[in-house]
């Protein structure tokens, strides 16, 4: 096996190796296990928000063992009319997500901002449940009350990086999680 870097430069920043590529290909095994327990005989959609998941989701999917979908969905961020309001629309999504079970896949959850707009727009197109599946959860950043169906690993509120999280755009190939290094 490769020999890993503790540290390591991404852009301009250094950071610490912080969750090991064991641990999380173990914690995507379990969230595997309880998704197939879910759900068996429920033809779910996966929707996996990119560009971060999109790791999670290679991984994950290959332990889902029921009849499943898989679709891709971005978020793209613009300005809105008010230069306060920013507006994000999903595209890609072809599908027809009417009384369907769409699983929703997600590398992190932060402040939960972004994954409580996806489920406001996921709801309009009258989808029969929306479950919610994130890899990461900061819990000291959460702003909001939703539930999430499954979490993987509750982390601190820290920066991070790797298996598909970036620093503006850099750092997603790592197959194992860096954590800011403070100065
Ligand atoms: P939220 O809306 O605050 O929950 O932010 C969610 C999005 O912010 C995630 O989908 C990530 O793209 C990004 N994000 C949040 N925390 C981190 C981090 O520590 N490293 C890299 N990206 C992050
Ligand atoms: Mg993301």
């Amino acid at each position: 096996m490769k020999h890993k870097p503790e540290t390591i430069k991404v852009h301009d920043k250094a950071f610490e190796i912080f969750l090991s590529a064991e641990k999380i290909q173990e914690t995507i095994r379990e969230m595997g296990e309880k998704i197939n327990r879910d759900m068996q005989g429920k033809n779910p959609l996966f929707l996996v928000v990119l560009n971060g998941a999109f790791m999670f989701a290679a991984d994950l999917i290959k332990h889902v063992d029921t009849a499943c979908q898989i679709s891709f969905v971005k978020l793209s961020s613009y300005v809105g009319t008010q230069s306060t309001n920013t507006v994000r629309e999903l595209i890609g999504l072809d599908e027809v997500l009417h009384d369907r079970t769409v699983v929703i896949l997600e590398d992190i959850i932060d402040t939960g901002v972004t994954m409580a707009e996806t489920m406001t727009k996921l709801r309009k197109l009258e989808a029969k449940e929306v479950k919610l599946a994130t890899l990461l959860f900061k819990p000291d950043a959460f702003v909001k009350n939703y539930s999430i169906d499954y979490i993987g690993i509750e982390i601190p509120n820290d920066f991070i990086v790797g298996y598909g999280l970036d620093y503006d755009g850099h750092g997603r190939n790592y197959p194992d999680i860096y954590k800011i290094k403070e100065a």
